[in-house]
């Protein structure tokens, strides 16, 4: 039988639940045989994402947010959405450093989630909403 699982989280978009996914995601991916530095890497990519949502897509406004991971054999698959204000040029914000708040924001979350994770893709339409979903293989551990 296929190894496989998935999980689906509705939350508030508030700084305060960034940790709580990344937390949670971080449970749901220990399923797998992760070394601890790619759990380390997971979570940093998920509270990067997460964070632009309540940041960026809500401006720090109420909204829901919307987290689903899955994994089949050795990839996990995350996804994080929101419903907020959407982004205008995604090929800008993938840019490193590059930020629309540079007075408050470094410009390195997207650049985070495509080193920590295999493949990144953003979806994004104005005043609809963006949904970034990534994922990441297992890497054969050594004398397993
Ligand atoms: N969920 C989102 N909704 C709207 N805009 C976003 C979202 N995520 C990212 N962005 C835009 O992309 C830019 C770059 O994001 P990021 O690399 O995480 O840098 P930072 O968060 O430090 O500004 C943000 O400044 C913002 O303009
Ligand atoms: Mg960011």
């Amino acid at each position: 039988m296929t190894d496989k699982n998935w999980v689906k989280i509705e939350f508030a978009s508030d700084t305060k639940n960034v940790a709580f996914a990344r937390t949670a995601l971080a449970l749901f991916a220990s399923q797998l045989d992760w070394t601890l530095d790619e759990i380390e890497d997971i979570k940093v990519a998920v509270s990067e994402a997460v964070s632009n949502s309540v940041i960026h897509g809500y401006e720090l406004q109420e909204g829901v947010i919307k987290l689903e991971a899955s994994y089949e054999e050795d990839i996990l698959t995350i996804s994080i959405e929101d419903f907020g204000k959407g982004i205008t040029d995604i090929a800008q914000a993938k840019e490193t450093g590059y930020s629309s708040i540079p007075e408050e924001r470094m410009g390195l979350g997207f650049t985070f989630m495509h080193e920590y994770m295999d493949e990144v893709v953003v979806l994004s339409e104005i005043q609809k909403g963006t949904k970034v979903t990534m994922n990441k293989k297992v890497q054969a551990q050594e004398g397993s």
